[in-house]
């Protein structure tokens, strides 16, 4: 997957106007082995406002909120790069500083058993998980402002133990509690498998 790696021109500064994502709709992208942008469907370019020719060859945190504590991404990396997915709620920043959420899964893209790249596929992330969610990245952000990653992965850790599940057990669990696991088979199993 050859393309050309080159920096955003600018960062936008958030405004904390919120964009609901289509309930049908989802969200798309490809990168290369360093996370830099190689595809993006139709709804990803509407939805965070940069064109088509602005986000080809960027890295993927072109998006990246403010709000997302370093950890989660640190966790996201970890179990791509060693071959499995991951599913993580993540608030994403748009060319203007809107946000929205997602519950993404991100995978590795195989060839021969080798990893050439890896893509994700996102939904609208549900409300009722948002709130509890928001709340939790808070926490991680607070001690991660003031310990770093070393603080932020202590908190977590001590947050997963406490409900022993890992960060993507817990996504999940979270994910599927509005809809019941029928619902979540149904609805969206067949986009995330
Ligand atoms: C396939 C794929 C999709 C990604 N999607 C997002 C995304 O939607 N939002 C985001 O902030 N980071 C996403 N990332 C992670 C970014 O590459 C990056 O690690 C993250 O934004 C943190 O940026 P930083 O390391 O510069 O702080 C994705 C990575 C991959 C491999």
């Amino acid at each position: 997957m050859d393309i050309q790696r080159r920096e955003p021109s600018r960062r936008p500064i958030p405004n904390y106007q919120e964009i609901i994502l289509n309930k049908k709709d989802f969200i798309v992208s490809r990168t290369d082995l360093k996370g830099y942008i190689t595809y993006a469907n139709d709804y990803f370019i509407e939805i965070c406002e940069y064109d088509k020719e602005e986000l080809m060859g960027v890295n993927h945190n072109i998006i990246r909120h403010p709000d997302m504590p370093r950890i989660i991404f640190k966790v996201l990396w970890d179990r791509i790069k060693g071959g499995d997915k991951v599913f993580a709620f993540v608030k994403n920043l748009t060319k203007t500083g809107k946000f929205y959420w997602v519950l993404a899964e991100v995978e590795p893209a195989k060839k021969n058993g080798e990893i050439i790249g890896y893509y994700s596929f996102r939904v609208r992330a549900p409300r009722y998980a948002l709130k509890e969610i928001s709340e939790v990245y808070k926490m991680l952000l607070e001690a991660e402002e003031g310990g770093g990653m070393k603080a932020s992965k202590e908190a977590l850790d001590d947050f997963l133990d406490t409900k022993k599940l890992t960060y993507d057990e817990y996504v999940q669990r979270l994910f599927k509690r509005g809809f019941g696991l029928r619902g979540f088979l149904r609805g969206f199993g067949n986009i995330f498998r």
